[in-house]
C-alpha cells in the first residue's frame, strides 16, 4: 500500500465482541479475539489515518497512535458508535456483536438453589450497524463484516449489503476451522456494488491492507451505488 494515502482519513473502527450479561458475573458472549479489528486499527493508523478504535473485550496488544474506547455490552458499543459516528468518514464495523441478550440481568449471582431458574430469556439487540448506516452521510464510507457458514454466504451478504446501505460487506466463511476467529490469517471477499474481491488466505494484516485498498477506490469513485 502507498505510505500515507490515508493521512487525515478518520477512521472507526470496532473489534472484538460484545458480552451479554446474564448477572453480575457471568455473560452470553462470542468467539471473536478482535484481531482483524485491530489489524485494520494499526494499518490504517501506519497509513496516516485518525483511528479509533471500540474495543469490545479485546485482550490483544495496542498500537501507538490510535485511540482506544473500551466497552462491554451490545448497548455501550452503540451509544459509543452512535457518539463516534458522525465525525468518522470511514466505519469498519467488525465487531462481532450480539444478536440476543438476556432480558433484566439481576444484580448479583444467580444462585444454583431450588428457585434457579432453568431458562434465560432472551430478546433482540439493536443492530447497530442499520441504524448508523441510515444516518450516513454520501461523504462517509460505511463497511460491514459477515460471519457466515459456507454455502450462499456471498449471496445472503450481498442482500444483506443493499439493504443496510453499505459501501461493502467483508465476508467471512466461518465454517472453516484454519481462518477467521482467534485465527492469525484469513480469507474473505470484498463485496461492493461493483465488484467482488476474493482475497485469498493471507496474515490478517495483509487484508487489512487490501480491505483499505478498497475504501480509497471506494471513496476515490466517490458517493455510495
Ligand atoms: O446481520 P449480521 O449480524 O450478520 O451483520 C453483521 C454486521 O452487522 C457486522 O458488521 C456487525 O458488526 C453488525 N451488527 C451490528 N449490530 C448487531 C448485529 C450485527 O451492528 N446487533
Amino acid at each position: 500500500a502507498p505510505d500515507r494515502d490515508l493521512d487525515g482519513l478518520r477512521v472507526l473502527v470496532t473489534a472484538g465482541g460484545t458480552r451479554e450479561p446474564i448477572d453480575s458475573v457471568r455473560y452470553v458472549g462470542n468467539r471473536s479475539s478482535g484481531r482483524m479489528g485491530f489489524a485494520l486499527a494499526e494499518r490504517a493508523a501506519r497509513r496516516g489515518a485518525e483511528v479509533t478504535v471500540l474495543a469490545a473485550n479485546v485482550a490483544l496488544p495496542r498500537a501507538d497512535g490510535v485511540a482506544y474506547r473500551d466497552v462491554e455490552t451490545a448497548a455501550e458499543l452503540a451509544d459509543a458508535c452512535a457518539a463516534a459516528f458522525p465525525a468518522c468518514d470511514v466505519l469498519l464495523m467488525a465487531a462481532a456483536v450480539a444478536d440476543f441478550r438476556p432480558v433484566d440481568p439481576p444484580d448479583g449471582k444467580i444462585k444454583k438453589d431450588a428457585d434457579a431458574p432453568d431458562t434465560i430469556r432472551l430478546e433482540r439487540t439493536p443492530d447497530i450497524l442499520g441504524g448508523l448506516a441510515e444516518r450516513r452521510t454520501a461523504a462517509q464510507t460505511v463497511v460491514g463484516f459477515a460471519a457466515e457458514h459456507g454455502d450462499g454466504a456471498l449471496a445472503y451478504a450481498r442482500g444483506k449489503r443493499e439493504r443496510k446501505r453499505l459501501d461493502a460487506i467483508v465476508v467471512n466463511d466461518i465454517s472453516r476451522p484454519d481462518i477467521g476467529f482467534d485465527a492469525r490469517e484469513n480469507e474473505v471477499t470484498v463485496v461492493t456494488a461493483e465488484r467482488e474481491l476474493a482475497l485469498p488466505f493471507a496474515p490478517k494484516e495483509e487484508i487489512a491492507d487490501a480491505i483499505l485498498d478498497e475504501v480509497v477506490r471506494l471513496r476515490a469513485r466517490g458517493g455510495s451505488d
